[in-house]
């Protein structure tokens, strides 16, 4: 299993603080990672998701800086050497890492009466760039640690949202909600049942302990394939629409109007995916409420349509789920996040992962020559204010 990365935790966020600031912060807050169980992109069409918070936080600590003419951010972290700053009245993206933090900063600064400049420190055990969400836990930390700092009372939803503006409005990615929302609102020990027409949720109970296996695939493409992915469902759902005017969603439409639309291919099959994939969270969540567990038909048919319908899984993550569930156990598998890399997850008996782990990670890298990072994790607490 992949051992943990430096130490994040309150202190150490705090240490650095002090280090690169001089004085103490005034306020400390955490966030999480995600995985999604079932629900794989369906959250900007409408649909429906259950992703869990992992045992992977980024914590945030800040303080108010006096003196400065215009109030601008100063950021750190134990990661990047460079310290980043940035106007908060008339942001400009930079293209760096403090972007996050800028794009949540400041409309919470410049929502209030008084302007002020901010310090901010970061330190986190996410793993970036292996589609575990290391930006929402970043930006919805960012957002509880700044309203803590301005004294602005921050529900965990606006939380939320705050953070998906910065993602989609500042830094300029066309994610869905369901990343800064699990992160938010995720829980110990339960799933987080999300409407994302809505953003209605409940919980559902998840006791189980996942395997995230990280493929390793380099990130580079990822970011225009979802683009092309969004746009093939808008134009699904306007050709829908010309039939059934009032459909609210994609992920509204029943399977049996979309097969009965015949929409041109490939536009079919993703809307299918959609449909279908909806309905699958549906019945996830009946299971678990009902005391069981996702079965590997779910798990398995989720993986299997985002693979030939959806298209957007890839070798790597094929022979994850294929070989994953041959193993003695192991109840099911399939990606996770948006695809073309990233990670899959396998859910099965604790001892049974543990077991499985070094098996598929040494077979991985012989087939694939490629260095793949696991870990264990069941569902954890969502964000929180951990210091005032
Ligand atoms: C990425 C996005 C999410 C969601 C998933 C696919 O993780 O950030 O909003 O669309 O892909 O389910």
């Amino acid at each position: 299993m992949t051992s943990p990365s430096p130490a994040a935790d309150a202190e150490s966020v705090r240490a650095l603080f002090v280090d690169r600031f001089g004085r103490p912060p005034e306020v400390i807050a955490s966030a999480p990672g995600r995985v999604n169980l079932i629900g794989e992109h369906t959250d900007y069409n409408g649909g429906e998701v259950l992703p869990i918070a992992i045992a992977r936080r980024t914590w945030v600590a800040a303080g108010r800086r006096e003196g400065d003419r215009e109030p601008t951010l100063r950021a750190v972290s134990a990661t990047h050497p460079s310290m980043g700053t940035s106007a908060l009245r008339t942001p400009t993206r930079s293209g760096d890492w403090w972007d996050y933090l800028t794009g949540v900063a400041a409309p919470l600064v410049t929502a209030g009466e008084s302007y002020t400049s901010l310090d901010l420190a970061v330190t986190s055990d996410v793993p970036a760039g292996a589609g575990l969400s290391s930006s929402a836990a970043l930006e919805v930390a960012t957002a509880l640690a700044v309203a803590g700092v301005l004294g602005v009372p921050l529900p965990l939803e606006e939380a939320a949202m705050t953070a998906w503006r910065a993602e989609t409005g500042f830094v300029g990615v066309a994610c869905g909600i369901m990343d800064q929302y699990a992160s938010a609102l995720g829980r110990a020990g339960e799933a987080l049942h999300l409407e994302c027409d809505t953003a209605r949720y409940d919980y559902a109970p998840f006791a189980d302990t996942l395997l995230i296996f990280d493929t390793a695939i380099p990130r580079s493409l990822r970011t225009s394939h979802y683009n092309e992915r969004r746009a093939e469902c808008d134009e699904a759902l306007r050709l829908l629409r010309e039939r059934w005017p009032a459909l609210p969603s994609l992920a509204a439409a029943e399977p049996e109007q979309v097969l009965e639309a015949r929409l041109p291919d490939p536009l079919d099959r993703r809307a299918l995916h959609v449909s279908r994939e909806t309905r699958r969270v549906r019945d996830a969540v009946a299971a678990l409420r009902a005391g069981g567990h996702i079965s590997r038909e779910l798990l398995v048919g989720s993986h299997e349509s985002l693979r030939d319908l959806y298209e957007c899984s890839r070798p790597e993550l094929d022979w994850v789920v294929e070989r994953s569930i041959t193993l003695p156990g192991v109840r099911g598998a399939r990606l996770t996040g948006a695809g073309w890399g990233g990670c899959a997850i396998v859910v099965g008996e604790e001892g049974a992962l543990r077991d499985a782990a070094p098996v598929l990670a040494r077979e991985y890298e012989a087939r694939f020559a490629l260095v793949p990072r696991l870990w264990l994790s069941s569902a954890s607490s969502g964000a929180r204010v951990e210091e005032m």
